[in-house]
């Protein structure tokens, strides 16, 4: 099979040699081209705790419908996760379920880039650049930054400080276009904007500027036992958060322990936060928006409405869970993705590497 680098090569050979290659090729090449014509997305996850309803619905549900109408790059973030200690067998294995899991939800390898962010040096090295064009007061306002150190006070590394300088640099490496996070992640991408329009105003248009984009549900699940904290993988309390492997029966029983209030009626406001956050849950699964979920529910009880919320978590999690566990089975196919997309994503990313050194005055490489 042709790698990035052959393609290269390729480039400079004529257009005679194109048509006499095997349809595979040229398939091949017609996918390398195309990220030329179209924007670029790029998104990643960290492989730290138990991924979270919110995880799903307030991001990978998007890149599913996203990745038809971009080049997508998709990252599990494997070198954020470290800013926290991690036992490292836990990290690797989770770090490969997580890359599954991006499968499992509906993203076709062969189209998207899906990688490790450890296997791409670029990320990291483009970090350290980017870190001396921002500023310490910019990330001591980094309210994700005072979240962690809060929660982990006897290690709030340089890393955890320069997390979001790390997430910057993986977006820019891309040249990416759009950012689909959940609203957690909207001061990072701030931020992020910020050094590129900083880097570009001094050495020319370099980074393209990204967009996030936000689904209009799911965005911010809040947690079931405290709806007005954000549905969090590192929640103590584990009836406060779905759990993508969460069995039929845990899915259901924590649906009907999710705190309500005493109104009695299904209704989306500020108010109910519970309520509204179990609405919220409910029309980022079935596809239907708040008002037709108010009306769905008119003048029925909370017990009922929770129950159909089960069904609905259920009904969307199963397929998931199921393609898993036979993705996890596929040893050499994932294998042979993992390997082939870093190529890919090494590719790319050293593209807007190499511009980027030179542009603020590394010598020449000596090929
Ligand atoms: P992480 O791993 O915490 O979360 C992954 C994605 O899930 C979203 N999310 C939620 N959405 C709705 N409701 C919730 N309760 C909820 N919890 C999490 C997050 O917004 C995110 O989109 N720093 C990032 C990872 C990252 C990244 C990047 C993302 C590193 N580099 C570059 C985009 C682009 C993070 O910790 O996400």
């Amino acid at each position: 099979m042709l790698n990035c680098y052959q393609y290269d090569a390729f480039q400079s050979k004529s257009q005679l040699t194109y048509f006499c290659l095997d349809d595979k090729l040229k398939w091949v090449i017609r996918r390398l081209i195309m990220i030329n014509d179209k924007k670029v997305l790029f998104s990643g996850m960290q492989a730290t705790g138990n991924l979270t309803l919110g995880n799903y619905l307030g991001a990978l549900k998007n890149w599913v419908k996203l990745s038809d109408e971009y080049e997508c790059f998709y990252c599990v973030v494997d070198e954020h996760s470290i800013t926290i200690r991690q036992d490292p067998a836990v990290l690797r294995k989770r770090a490969r379920t997580l890359l599954t899991l991006y499968i499992a939800a509906g993203l076709n390898p062969e189209k998207n880039c899906i990688y490790y962010q450890s296997h791409v040096s670029g990320h990291a090295e483009l970090a350290w650049i980017l870190n001396c064009f921002t500023y310490m007061g910019e990330l001591n306002r980094m309210t994700q930054f005072k979240d962690k150190a809060a929660k982990h006070a006897d290690n709030i590394n340089a890393g955890l400080f320069t997390y979001p300088v790390l997430m910057a640099a993986d977006i820019l490496l891309f040249q990416t276009d759009v950012v689909p996070v959940g609203i957690d992640q909207k001061q990072h991408l701030e931020i992020t904007r910020d050094i590129a329009q900083r880097f570009n105003s001094i050495y020319g248009d370099v980074f393209t500027i990204p967009e996030a984009y936000i689904g209009k549900s799911g965005a911010k699940i809040m947690s079931l036992q405290e709806p007005t904290k954000k549905m969090s993988k590192s929640d103590e309390n584990p009836n406060g958060s779905i759990y993508l492997m969460d069995d039929p029966d845990t899915i259901m029983r924590k649906c009907k322990k999710a705190v309500t209030d005493s109104e009695g009626h299904v209704l989306y406001r500020d108010e109910q936060p519970g309520v509204k956050n179990l609405i919220d849950i409910y029309s980022a699964c079935t596809g239907k928006t708040p008002a037709e979920v108010e009306k769905e529910f008119d003048g029925k009880g909370y017990g009922e409405f929770k129950l159909a919320v089960g069904e609905a978590v259920k009904a969307q999690l199963k397929p998931l869970q199921d393609e898993i566990a036979r993705l996890e089975k596929e040893k050499a196919y994932i294998d042979g993705i993992i390997k082939n997309n870093a190529e890919k994503a090494a590719y790319y990313a050293n593209k807007t590497l190499r511009k980027v050194q030179r542009k603020v005055g590394f010598p020449d490489r000596i090929r």
